[in-house]
């Protein structure tokens, strides 16, 4: 009896203590909005939404909520490819944001996976900086 609700315990913080560590607190989405305002919004527009056929919308598209590393690499790198993006082809160019440090980076996109209807984990500047290293 006494394993079983030890179990049921250890169980519990495990749970909780993934749901806090992915809980991004309310400063870093407030300077990850910041950072998007500045950035982002001109192409990506204030909810995400993109422009037809020029840029992607972040809502539910696939980079933004997808695996954090090609998510990073994309937006340090920028692209100039026309990628196809959810089976449509936008035509502006995406600019590499690798100006923006470590934290920065790491506030913005944890911002745009937890905004816009998205609920993806928050991004760390410990995973940006992995992936620049890498990058260069
Ligand atoms: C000059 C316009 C422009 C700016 C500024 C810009 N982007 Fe983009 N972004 C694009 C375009 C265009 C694409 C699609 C490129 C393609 O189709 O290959 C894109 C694609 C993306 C994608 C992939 C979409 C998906 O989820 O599949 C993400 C994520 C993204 N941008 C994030 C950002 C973030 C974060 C910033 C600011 C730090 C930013 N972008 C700034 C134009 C822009």
């Amino acid at each position: 009896m006494f394993k079983k609700g030890l179990v049921t315990l250890t169980a519990l913080f495990i749970v909780l203590a993934t749901a806090s560590a992915q809980a991004p607190s309310k400063a870093v989405l407030a300077k990850g909005k910041e950072i998007y305002t500045q950035y982002c919004l001109t192409c990506h527009q204030p909810d995400g939404e993109g422009v037809p056929n020029l840029n992607p919308p972040l809502i539910k598209t696939a980079i933004t909520i997808g695996e954090k590393t090609k998510l990073i690499t994309w937006v340090l790198s920028g692209t100039t490819e026309k990628k196809e993006i959810d089976g449509v082809f936008y035509g502006n160019n995406m600019p590499p944001q690798n100006y923006l440090k470590d934290d920065e980076i790491a506030a913005v996109l944890t911002y745009i996976r937890s905004s816009f209807g998205n609920k993806s984990s928050a991004v760390s500047a410990t995973d940006v900086k992995k992936v620049r290293a890498s990058v260069k």
